[in-house]
């Protein structure tokens, strides 16, 4: 049977400290295609100090999404890469309906196939993650503590950076960031489950586990 051509486009839908960067890593390195976090691009032009870095820290700081029309920009940009022409796994994006909905605009044009596992994770273990997760500063490699450790404290296994404690990673921040997803961006479960294109996985698990069960559920509707 020939090959689907079109690119394919996993997005990662779940609460703030359900896995998703984790996991989009892993799934990048396994089906070779880019992981691309609102997030990251987010803190990459926060580091370089550009204006929509600046911009986007005024909200990032109070646990608030950035405005519509300035992630939508960003990813669309992203997204236009070369790179990206195969495809993609995108983590925190989208995040509320009017990024929905220009997503699916711009990859209807692509005739792109789209997988949203959703990955489900109770509340206090996402709280109990988010307070002791460790980032790495030159790449956003994440490790935790107790559940991921690096081999060497403070270290990042993969390219020897500091790690250090993401600013919206304090309590109350973390408090706000998971009330702002059940407000804006949990409504998606319900937006993607009805174009019959969500899969749950269960996030509580062993990372291991976790990545199985995503591969699984992305083989499973044939991508
Ligand atoms: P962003 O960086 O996207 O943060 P988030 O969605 O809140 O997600 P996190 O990065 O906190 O969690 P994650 O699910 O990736 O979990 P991780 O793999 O790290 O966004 C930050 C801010 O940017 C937003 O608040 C907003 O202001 C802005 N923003 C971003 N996108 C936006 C958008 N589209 N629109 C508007 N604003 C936007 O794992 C967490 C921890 O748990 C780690 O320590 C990890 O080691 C550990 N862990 C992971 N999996 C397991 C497991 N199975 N078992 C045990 N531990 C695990």
């Amino acid at each position: 049977m020939a090959q689907d051509s079109r690119p394919l486009f996993i997005i990662l839908l779940g609460p703030p400290g359900a896995g998703k960067g984790t996991q989009a890593r892993r799934l990048a390195e396994r089906l070779g295609l880019p992981h691309i976090s609102s997030g990251d691009l987010f803190r990459e032009h926060l580091k370089n100090q550009t204006p929509l870095g600046q911009l986007a820290q005024q909200y990032m700081s109070k646990g608030e999404l950035v405005p519509d029309e300035v992630t939508i920009g960003m990813i669309k940009d992203r997204l236009a890469r070369p790179d990206a022409q195969r495809g993609a796994i995108l983590d925190g994006f989208p995040r509320t309906p009017a990024q929905a909905q220009a997503l699916d605009a711009l990859l209807a044009e692509r005739c792109a196939r789209v997988v949203v596992p959703y990955i489900r994770v109770p509340e206090e273990e996402l709280i109990a993650r988010l307070s002791g997760r460790l980032t790495c500063r030159a790449h956003g490699h994440v490790f935790h503590v107790r559940y991921n450790p690096p081999k060497q404290p403070g270290v990042c296994d993969y390219d020897g950076s500091e790690l250090y404690q993401r600013d919206d990673d304090k309590p109350e921040t973390v408090r706000r960031r998971i009330q702002v997803y059940h407000e804006q961006t949990a409504p998606l479960i319900d937006y993607y489950r009805q174009r019959c294109v969500l899969v749950e996985v269960n996030g509580d698990a062993p990372l291991d586990e976790v990545t199985q069960a995503l591969l699984e559920a992305v083989q499973g509707r044939g991508a």
